[in-house]
């Protein structure tokens, strides 16, 4: 049985007195929701506020991204430890906004994801491909180069803190979202891949999320399909109803 995760990435938005509005306003809208994990990525000048706020909620708080190193002359980076002491029980790790504009690499998400669980913080994992990449029928040779790198040394034990995220390039804040077969298709594949790669029983516990313009009208659609364990959200987790909403699907 795979509890469902419905993710929040609030990327570069929300200073202090917005990011606590909007954990203020969006805790009491989901404080009755017991079947779902749900998880907030606000910026790391935010996370300690907003991790004080949800001290007796069930809401948890993921960086939205992290080094490798855990300490060290790296001028600008943030540790998995750091992100433990701010609060946070989770980190996204290759979003495809960090491997287009930030140069990251397959090899930097498997560095990235191994040192995030060392530390004891679960890795949620971007994969997706981009509009060129499935227009010319690429798509799954690219997430099957994504998700070996990604996943690469990773142990029986260490997978129990991965989530993956199935985020195709084009419907990330494009307000396209995959249809709900071809969102399906690709998570069939990435659980296939995943028992192929590792063994079938960690494919069957994995949880792998939808990410790519997801809303309050099409999360039930998504959440219908047999593969499909959750959703990583951007742009409508910025306002507490939409992200309740997104939240409440099956209520
Ligand atoms: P979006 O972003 O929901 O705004 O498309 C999703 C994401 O980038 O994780």
């Amino acid at each position: 049985m795979r509890i469902p995760v419905i993710a929040g990435n609030w990327k570069l938005f929300k200073k202090t007195a917005q990011a606590l509005q909007l954990v203020q306003d969006l805790a009491p809208l989901v404080k009755d929701v017991e079947d779902v994990e749900i998880i907030i990525a606000p910026s790391f000048t935010v996370l300690g506020p907003v991790r004080s706020l949800l001290f007796d909620s069930s809401i948890s708080v993921a960086g939205q991204n992290c080094y490798w190193e855990e300490e060290g002359a790296f001028t600008g980076e943030i540790s998995p430890g750091m992100l433990i002491d701010a609060g946070c029980s989770h980190v996204i790790i290759g979003h495809s906004e960090r491997r287009q504009l930030f140069g990251e690499t397959d090899e930097n998400v498997n560095k990235k994801s191994k040192a995030a669980i060392r530390a004891g913080l679960t890795a949620i994992i971007c994969i997706g491909e981009t509009l060129q990449e499935r227009e010319s029928g690429e798509t799954f040779t690219v997430l099957q180069r994504q998700i070996s790198a990604a996943l690469s040394n990773h142990s029986t034990s260490e997978m129990e803190q991965v989530i993956l995220a199935y985020e195709p390039v084009w419907a990330i804040g494009t307000g396209k979202t995959a249809r709900d077969d071809q969102a399906q298709e690709a998570h069939a594949f990435i659980r296939q891949l995943v028992a192929k790669l590792l063994t079938p029983t960690i494919a069957d516990s994995l949880r792998i999320l939808y990410g790519g313009s997801v809303k309050p009208d099409n999360i039930a659609g998504l959440m219908s399909q047999a593969d499909i364990d959750g959703a990583l959200v951007g742009g409508a987790s910025l306002t507490a109803e939409s992200f309740a909403s997104i939240i409440r699907y099956g209520k």
